[in-house]
């Protein structure tokens, strides 16, 4: 019971699990993918068994079904892609088309049912296709090729592939069908040997290529018949494919008798085994048939034991072709099957490739006198084996003009040169893919090379110097060049196309000159600076390749990038796709096309401009500031002051503080009556007086008038300044009030009495006065009072300001004089920053009393300038 219930549980599982395999496969096998426009379905290769009509819409032009496990087509499948124009069902297993698959496709021109396992032609399904233009059916099971009447009927048919590996013969009525059908190619397959051929069945064959595929190892004879069924027919190509298959032909009869009676041009043996005697019977044929071109692809040759070389009569020496192409054969015997290379005689282009052979004796050159275009390439061939110096090379090919050892071992360069300096005639060498490197010797070459290909090989720059001059096309790619050789380049004068890709060449020398250079490619380097200088020197340069190098975007780039670009003189061919920054990090693989450094920085007009407008605005600001901060005025009044000292201290420093006045009075002109008739007479007249400096009097005639101010400023204890409208309109009076207010000349505020003899508004006063503004604001000046009974007290103030009038030095130097420019006197009397240490740079004052000092003391106390304040 217990194993029943485990039976039914694995049965369930293993259901379950089958079940899901198929619901995967099912969605794997529905997986056709169908282009955009519904025109194509590719369903190749998905391991299909089955035709997935449900997921092919009918718009389908197309459909590609090989590569799967298609067994049968049936009627449905394709009933209704009315469009279909290409039908692939190559490589499936079909053993079956019913009759009516193909009946709604009337459109089909192509259809390819190659390698199935279908056992007879499907004639009946193909009925209805009478528009097909190319049918292959070849390589299945049939077991006879016997075509149906119905191929009479495909009048449009080109292509016409058929046959199988099962087909033991060919009888004569099998392509009567064909009679009238003009083939572009007819390709038929046979058993490994055919066992038997009727004469005749070929003979209505009418195409233009002819293949093949039929081997004859038990059957040589059927050879000459089938080539007597081909005579007087004209074929571009006939081909034969695996000729024999198993066995080599060792009969003595000619079995390629009659080829010489077929019009073909050329002659393909491809596949199948060749002996010394089979290859002599077919060249001695093809000697006298009108064949231009023979081709020995893959084909497993070997000598014959019964060869018999009887000197010259066994020689091909007549074997007159534009092309002999030996490529793919293992045994590279076959060049000199005859032992005399004289089949090579007449031929004038003469591949030889991937021939394994590494030898060229001496006697193999004189044989290829014809010879235009000789292709060694894929061989194994080093230096010595071509270029043997014991032959005696002269005026060897005298028509050679193209030479390709590409792919080979050699590596000399000098002996290249020696060999190809024999062929008089060389124009164009090709050496890609071989060793050739730096072995710098002297190189001469006598014939005037002008298509040198030589990438893939593994110079060093001063190698160039060993290549020919008169080049005009040269290819260094992938050469591993770390430099360019100017030396060899400045010769190299006719060069037109030069090819440096792939290099790891640092720098483009500016130097570098190529009048006739048309196309660089300089693409995959390792320089990251090219810029309009770089190229200016190849003034026919076109056509530019420069791509995946390290980039240094800078504006030298981006204007080379910009100018080329637009103005379109030089095309650079790979922009933008491989283009990008490597340098500076910070666009580390942008594209360059995307790298705008931006026109200011990059344009050196824009940069001028920039820098000249720059500059004006600095200096409009400046004149600017000056303008509203007085700058010149200040440094005008800065530069006297420093020029005063200098010269009171030329005049000796030690007798300057003795002062000649207890007050200099600075006043505008308009107060000069005031000073003249109130001021001066009550001071002057107080006993003892006061000695008082006024410009009109005291100023030194003919000293200038700045020097007097200050000096006269500096002799004087205290300077008074009348104030009034009149005072910030005159120089002089600004000069005075600056002096003061700088207390340059050694003056404290304390020294400075302001007198206001008329009410001013303190708005009215320039900027740069600012303490005076705020002194007036506070009101710490004495008034003038209108009011005569109070002048008297205002007398009394200012006394008081002044100090007891004491001793004042005889000013012998102070003339009194009038100077009538002199017109007008402020004071400022900064209070804020008034510090006890700058008492100490007060200069002592010789004729200082008790008095002074207790009111200097005073106003020490309450910071005071000017002890009088009147409300
Ligand atoms: C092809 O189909 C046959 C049956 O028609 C089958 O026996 C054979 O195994 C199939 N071959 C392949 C390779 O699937
Ligand atoms: C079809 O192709 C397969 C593999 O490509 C091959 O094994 C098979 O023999 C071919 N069938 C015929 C009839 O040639
Ligand atoms: C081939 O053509 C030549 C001349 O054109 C003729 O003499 C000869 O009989 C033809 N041979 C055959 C087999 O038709
Ligand atoms: C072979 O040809 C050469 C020149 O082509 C001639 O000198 C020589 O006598 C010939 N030998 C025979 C056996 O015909
Ligand atoms: C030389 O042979 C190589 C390889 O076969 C081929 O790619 C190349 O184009 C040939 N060169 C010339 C100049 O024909
Ligand atoms: C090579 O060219 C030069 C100058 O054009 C000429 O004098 C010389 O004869 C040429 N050489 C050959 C082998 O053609
Ligand atoms: C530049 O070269 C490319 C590629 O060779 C070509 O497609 C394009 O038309 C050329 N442009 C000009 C302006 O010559």
């Amino acid at each position: 019971m217990g194993g029943h219930m485990e039976m039914m549980g694995i049965v369930l599982v293993s259901l379950f699990l089958s079940l899901q395999a198929s619901l995967l496969a099912t969605s794997e096998k529905t997986m056709c993918i169908i282009s955009g426009d519904c025109r194509f379905a590719d369903c190749r290769g998905r391991h299909l068994d089955r035709v997935p009509t449900e997921v092919l819409p009918p718009s389908l032009e197309e459909v590609d079904l090989s590569h799967n496990a298609l067994q049968q087509i049936h009627s449905s499948d394709f009933s209704h892609l009315h469009r279909l124009r290409v039908l692939q069902l190559q490589y499936n297993n079909i053993s079956l088309i019913e009759d009516d698959a193909f009946r709604f496709n009337l459109l089909l021109v192509d259809l390819n049912i190659f390698n199935n396992s279908l056992t007879d032609i499907p004639a009946k399904a193909l009925e209805p296709l009478s528009k097909l233009q190319s049918l292959d059916m070849s390589n299945n099971f049939y077991k006879s090729a016997t075509l149906a009447e119905v191929f009479s009927t495909f009048t449009h048919l080109k292509v016409l592939s058929m046959g199988g590996p099962f087909i033991p013969s060919l009888k004569k009525g099998d392509f009567q069908a064909l009679r009238t059908i003009f083939l572009e190619k007819f390709a038929i397959k046979t058993a490994s040997s055919l066992l038997d051929y009727e004469p005749g069945c070929l003979k209505v064959i009418q195409t233009k290529n002819m293949w093949f595929d039929v081997a004859l190892d038990k059957r040589p004879d059927a050879l000459p018949m089938m080539l007597g069924d081909l005579v007087n027919k004209t074929f571009v190509v006939l081909r034969f494919r695996n000729l024999f298959e198993f066995e080599y032909y060792s009969d003595k009869v000619d079995i390629f008798h009659g080829l010489a009676d077929i019009r073909t041009h050329d002659l393909d043996f491809h596949r199948g085994k060749f002996n010394e005697n089979l290859l002599r019977m077919a060249l001695m044929n093809i000697q006298m048939s009108l064949i231009k071109v023979l081709r020995l692809l893959s084909i497993d040759f070997a000598r014959s034991s019964t060869f018999v070389d009887d000197g010259n009569r066994s020689s091909v020496t007549e074997l007159a072709l534009d092309v002999l192409l030996l490529r793919d054969i293992t045994n590279p015997d076959i060049l000199r099957f005859d032992w005399r290379f004289t089949w090579f005689s007449k031929v004038r282009h003469l591949v030889i490739m991937n021939v394994n052979f590494n030898f060229v004796p001496c006697d193999a050159w004189d044989e290829m006198g014809m010879v235009e275009v000789l292709d060694v390439s894929n061989n194994r061939l080093q230096d010595h084996s071509l270029y043997n110096k014991r032959c005696q090379y002269s005026n060897t090919m005298p028509f050679l003009h193209t030479f390709n050892s590409s792919n080979n071992q050699l590596s000399s360069l000098s002996d290249i040169a020696s060999l190809m300096g024999t062929f008089s005639q060389l124009k164009v060498l090709d050496l890609s893919y071989n060793q050739l490197s730096s072995k710098a010797s002297a190189c001469t070459w006598k014939s005037n090379i002008t298509r040198m290909i030589l990438h893939h090989n593994n110079f060093v720059s001063s190698t160039l110097s060993c290549l020919p001059t008169t080049v005009q096309y040269l290819d260094l790619s992938y050469c591993n060049l770390d430099q360019v050789d100017m030396e060899y380049f400045s010769q190299a004068t006719n060069l037109k196309e030069l090819l440096l890709s792939g290099n790891k060449i640092k720098f483009i020398p500016s130097e570098w000159s190529n009048p006739n250079l048309m196309y660089l490619a300089l693409d995959g380097n390792s320089f990251g600076l090219i810029s309009m200088s770089s190229f200016k020197n190849m003034p026919s340069l076109s056509s530019l390749k420069a791509g995946n190098n390290p980039y240094h975007c800078t504006c030298d780039l981006h204007t080379f990038i910009q100018e080329t670009t637009t103005k379109g003189k030089v095309n650079i061919t790979d922009w933008p796709d491989n283009y990008k920054c490597y340098h500076p990090e910070a666009f580390l693989n942008t594209m360059v096309a995307k790298f705008f450094p931006g026109h200011i920085a990059c344009d050196i007009k824009l940069v001028i401009i920039i820098s000249v407008a720059a500059t004006i605005v600095v200096v409009l600001a400046l004149m600017g500031l000056c303008y509203v901060f007085d700058i010149p005025w200040y440094t005008k009044a800065t530069y006297q002051i420093l020029r005063a000292k200098y010269r009171a201290h030329q005049e000796g420093a030690g007798s300057s503080q003795v002062y000649a006045y207890h007050a200099f009075i600075s006043y505008s002109h308009w107060d000069a009556d005031w000073v003249r008739d109130k001021l001066l007479p009550c001071l002057e007249n107080n006993k003892p007086p006061y000695h008082l400096c006024i410009h009109e009097r005291d100023f030194m005639p003919g000293k200038w008038i700045i020097d007097n101010i200050i000096e006269n400023i500096e002799n004087s204890r205290k300077v008074i300044f009348v104030l009034s409208r009149h005072f910030v309109n005159s120089e002089w009076c600004n000069y005075e009030l600056y002096f003061a207010h700088q207390r340059a000349i050694g003056k404290t505020f304390s020294d400075v009495v302001l007198v206001v003899k008329e009410p001013i508004d303190p708005d009215s006063l320039p900027n740069k006065y600012c303490k005076l503004k705020k002194m007036l604001s506070t009101k710490t000046y004495l008034e003038w009072p209108q009011e005569a009974k109070q002048q008297a007290f205002f007398w009394a103030q200012l006394k008081s300001v002044l100090g007891k009038p004491g001793v004042t030095r005889d000013r012998a130097a102070s003339a009194r004089s009038q100077l009538s420019e002199a017109d007008a006197s402020v004071v400022e009397l900064p209070l804020e920053d008034r510090r006890p240490v700058e008492r100490g740079a007060v200069p002592p004052e010789v004729f200082m009393e008790a008095n002074d000092l207790s009111a200097i003391n005073a106003e020490r106390n309450n910071h005071r300038t000017v002890p009088a304040i009147v409300a």
